[in-house]
Order: C-alpha cells, then structure tokens, then sequence
C-alpha cells in the first residue's frame, strides 16, 4: 500500500470524489466492464475449463462462485439471438446447455484472462474482498432457501439475486487505483466502498443486462426497514439471507443502527438456520 502523502480531506470533500468517481463510473459502464471478484474462483474456473475433459455440471459448479462470470453467461445465453423462445434464465447450468460448451469456455476464459490481469488491484484488499466474496455465495445460498421455504419468489432468481447483491463492491475495489488519494488510505476505502455499493450496484447490474426485477429486488438490501415477519417479494428474500450472512458488518460500516435486527431472534427464520448451514457449506465446499 502507498505511504500517505496527501493530507486528509473533509466529508465534503469526499461528497465531491464520490459524485466524480460516480460519473468516471457511468462513462466506463457504456463498454463492456470486466474486473475481478476472487483470485481463487478465478484460478479454480481456470483449471476446470483447461481440462478438456470437464463436464458441463463441473463448470456450472465453479462458476457459480464467480457472480460476474455467471453475469455474462446469463446476459449472452438470453441474447435474442440464442434465445428465440424467449425463455429469460437464471441458472448458470441451464446458461451452459444453451451456449454449449464451446462457446461457454471461449466466453468464460476471455472474462476470466481479464480478470487475472487486473487481479493486482483486488490483493491490495485482499481480507476485506475475500470477507465480501463468501457473504455473497452465503447470501446466495440463503436465500435460495428462505424463497423456497417461505415465499412464492422462484429460488434460482433469489439464489441469483444474492450472488450480485455486493457486486458493487468489487467493481469499486478495482478502480480504487484511478484515485490516488483513496489508494493511500486502506481504511477509508472501506468505509466509502460499503457506503457507495449500493448506488454503483443499481448502475452496475443494469449495464450487465440483469433483469429490472432482479434489480430491484436487491435495491437497498442495505436500508434498515421495519421489521420483516412474512416476506413476500425477493427484495424481502434478500434484505433477510443479507442479515443472516452477516449483512450486519455492513450497517455498521454505514454508520447505521447496528443494534441486532429483530428478524435475526424470530423463531420462524431461526427454525431455518440449519438449512441455511447446510447450504452455505455446500456452496462454500469447494470456495
Ligand atoms: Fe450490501
Ligand atoms: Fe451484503
């Protein structure tokens, strides 16, 4: 990390940066964006992809642990082109069968080449990515259960949603190194990566072709709200499964009320939290 060599700057200031970096943001999201989430999913769908071998249900289970590669799959296998039927889809294996293989590895490895070049960028925060990276598959995981066991909200598009409901992050943690003054200050660029996600994300996600209703469903997972007893909508799903895989971090690096959500303590969620282990281990099994 550099030394400091530019003195602090009040929150002002930071208002300024943040409206400036928000506008570099809205130019660059007009291209194609690529930037990496996680040195080891990146190298493990690396090495499943070199082997010739591999099977359409292996590639699927590694790449779901990379929520920008299942992004583009998503956005390629739904093209108009490669979906005459019309038929919008949501699961990474599904994705696979209609590409087929070949056009799923060529894809799949110019995103993640790309993403190991810029991988300098992600180390210099490697703990805070690392934490934010396993909150996603957790919250993925969660609430994939917490949609099949208590709403009407299909799963594959609950699990989905919680896989990019931080992917904001990672895009900001790469472009960290265009300001300098943000590069000097590990501490601050925690603080302002967790406040700004939320509106990056929105910017994000809609420049990957992700459905509007996905989008909204992970619009301010962050936004304490009054208490949740009957969810109902994926935006109830995901503020839930992001609470129960330690969305709280987050509040509290927003300087948010942090005081334990009463969802946490309902018997009707925590009746499910055995669920929620075993499926967090089996998606975390081979992170
Ligand atoms: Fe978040
Ligand atoms: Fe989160």
């Amino acid at each position: 990390m550099a030394a400091v060599r530019s003195p602090d700057k009040p929150v002002e200031a930071l208002r300024e940066d943040r409206l400036a970096m928000l506008q570099d943001i809205a130019r660059e999201l007009e291209d194609d964006v690529c930037f990496p989430v996680s040195f080891d999913a990146t190298v493990r769908i690396g090495s499943v992809l070199r082997d010739p071998a591999a099977r359409p249900q292996q590639v699927a289970a590694c790449v779901v642990q990379d929520p920008l590669v299942v992004l583009k799959l998503l956005r390629e296998a739904n093209l108009p082109q490669n979906n005459p039927q019309n038929v919008c889809l949501y699961r990474v294996d599904e994705a696979i069968a209609r590409l087929g293989m070949s056009a799923t590895r060529r894809l799949i490895t110019a995103c993640t080449v790309e993403q190991l070049a810029q991988m300098k960028h992600l180390s210099q925060f490697e703990e805070l990515a690392g934490y934010l990276w396993q909150h996603s598959l957790r919250t993925a995981a969660i609430a994939r259960v917490i949609a099949a066991r208590l709403t009407r909200v299909d799963p594959e598009q609950a699990f989905l949603a919680g896989l990019i409901h931080d992917l904001g992050v990672f895009y900001l943690l790469d472009r960290v190194w265009l300001y300098p003054e943000l590069q000097e200050r590990p501490q601050s660029v925690k603080y302002l990566v967790i406040q700004w996600h939320e509106s990056v994300n929105a910017i994000l996600l809609d420049s990957l072709g992700v459905p509007e209703a996905l989008v909204e469903g992970v619009r301010e997972h962050d936004l304490p709200r009054p208490p949740l007893e009957n969810p109902r909508t994926l935006s109830d799903v995901i503020y839930l499964a992001n609470l129960f895989a330690g969305g709280l971090e987050e509040f509290r690096l927003q300087d948010m009320p942090h005081a334990a959500p009463p969802e946490l303590a309902l018997p009707k969620f925590q009746a499910l939290e055995a669920e929620f282990t075993v499926a967090c281990a089996e998606i975390l099994a081979t992170a």
